[in-house]
């Protein structure tokens, strides 16, 4: 792909879209938005801008388009494939303006949002009406729902309510070629013409540029209950989730935590809620919740006494919002972490839910195979394994060469074979794009690429993501 420079006449013309304000090309904010929350890269961009209409962006748009300027969408940056890294220099279109709730619709459980509010806010606001919003990633506090739909974000909840693109009905889109579309309509269904909205979900803002999301909400369940159980071996605990399930259970969240996952946060937030004792390997994080408190009462006692014919410790039952919640902070908290504590690569590895023993199995023999060592955790309800690889020993060209590739590639390869993948709710980006073709044959990889080129035929929207370049 050859791309242009940006000129100081293309920046003068955005400068006159925008005003001066909102166009910066100072070295601290080029730094600040050539990062991500992936591994240590760091890629500086030409400019920064920070449009607050769909018309301001579909005019700058234009303009790249026209000059062959690549731009990078950008949410709150805290993604973990690399999605908003801007690899090939240009404009960082920056969607942190675009932070309004335009409208709750309590007669149709449904809100209209921008793409720059963050999950959270959006989820107390809608809290405070006795709604639900579940999709709920790790990085709630902080992550904006573009980023959301650009990455078809998860989170705990998702096990028992589905991720993002089960909540998203309709989008405003802004296209690489400057118009603006509606993908959809703002019904529960729709069965008219292909699915551009769904398309869009996941498309990691390599087709368009969301300016506002139409989602669906559910009545806000009154009780919840968290418990976490202790296993003495980290194949038990990913036995025992599939058992869960397969006993006619629905849990809201199961999450799994191996030792050191949970060791090295409780370290790092300096909590002491849990007692980690020696011979526990691995952890699981459970949750129920619903509109009935006696019905959940009986479901934890159930599920308790289920996973008694594990090899489990004493299990730890929440018993107030104070304790739930630090279990949560302690959960929520591991990926930081863990990135904090080692050098490391993130892998967000998925497969069927009763595979996950077999996956764990296998990942920790390549693991002992390529001489690192693996801190797994995550969404195991969903057969969602978030594997950290620790650099540890490895050498520096070994850690950043084809030899820990290679190892990825063996990891991704188990996944297929089980029938999973190589990303559950983090994106291909930039640091997976290179093992698609483990997952896809080259016709499907093929065709989407010709879906991309019919987007965005200059190819300028956040480009080398995905497929490369
Ligand atoms: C989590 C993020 C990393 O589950 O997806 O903690
Ligand atoms: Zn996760």
């Amino acid at each position: 792909m050859n791309f242009n420079k940006i000129t100081p006449a293309i920046i003068k013309q955005i400068q006159q879209i925008l005003g001066d304000q909102y166009v910066l090309f100072d070295s601290e904010s080029l730094k600040n938005y050539g990062h991500d929350e992936t591994e240590e890269f760091l890629f500086l961009p030409e400019i920064v801008v920070k449009p607050r209409t769909a018309k301001e962006i579909s005019e700058i748009l234009k303009i790249a388009n026209t000059e062959r300027i690549p731009v990078t969408p950008r949410g709150a940056g805290t993604g973990l494939s690399g999605g908003a890294l801007p690899i090939h220099s240009g404009i960082i279109l920056s969607m942190e303006r675009f932070n309004q709730i335009l409208e709750v619709d309590e007669r149709n459980l449904q809100a209209t949002v921008e793409p720059g509010v963050i999950n959270e806010v959006f989820q107390i606001a809608v809290k405070e009406l006795g709604l639900f919003y579940p999709p709920d990633p790790a990085s709630k506090g902080s992550c904006f729902l573009g980023g959301n739909v650009a990455e078809s974000s998860g989170g705990p909840k998702c096990v028992k309510y589905g991720t993002t693109k089960d909540y998203i009905l309709n989008l405003e889109v802004v296209l690489p070629t400057g118009e603006i579309i509606e993908t959809g309509a703002n019904t529960l269904k729709n069965s008219t013409g292909y699915n551009l909205t769904q398309l869009m979900v996941g498309s990691e803002g390599t087709l368009g540029i969301a300016t506002k999301i139409i989602v669906k909400l559910l009545p806000l369940p009154k009780y919840d209950l968290l418990m976490l159980v202790p296993f003495r071996s980290l194949d038990q605990a990913c036995e025992a989730v599939s058992g869960v399930f397969r006993a006619g259970f629905t849990p809201s969240a199961l999450e799994l935590m191996e030792r050191d996952a949970l060791d090295w946060v409780c370290k790092y937030v300096q909590s002491t809620v849990v007692k980690l004792e020696d011979d526990i390997q691995a952890h699981l994080l459970i949750e129920v919740d619903g509109n009935d408190m006696e019905i959940l009462m009986k479901e934890m006692e159930a599920i308790s006494e289920l996973l008694n014919k594990y090899d489990i410790a004493d299990i730890l039952f929440a018993e107030s919002s104070a304790q739930k919640n630090e279990l949560w902070r302690l959960r929520r908290g591991i990926n930081e972490a863990v990135r904090n504590n080692a050098i490391s690569k993130e892998q967000d590895t998925v497969v069927p839910r009763a595979e996950l023993p077999k996956l764990v199995k296998r990942v920790k023999e390549i693991a002992e195979k390529y001489k690192f060592k693996t801190v797994c955790y995550g969404h195991a309800g969903d057969g969602n394994l978030h594997i950290r690889l620790i650099k540890g020993d490895l050498t520096d060209e070994q850690w950043n060469g084809e030899y820990i590739k290679k190892a990825i590639a063996e990891i991704f390869s188990v996944c297929k074979q089980l029938g999973g993948t190589i990303s559950g709710e983090h994106g291909v980006g930039l640091v997976q794009q290179e093992y698609m073709n483990i997952v896809f044959s080259e016709k499907a990889l093929q065709l989407q690429r010709n879906i991309k080129n019919v987007f965005d035929p200059n190819g300028i929207l956040n480009p080398g993501k995905m497929f490369g370049s």
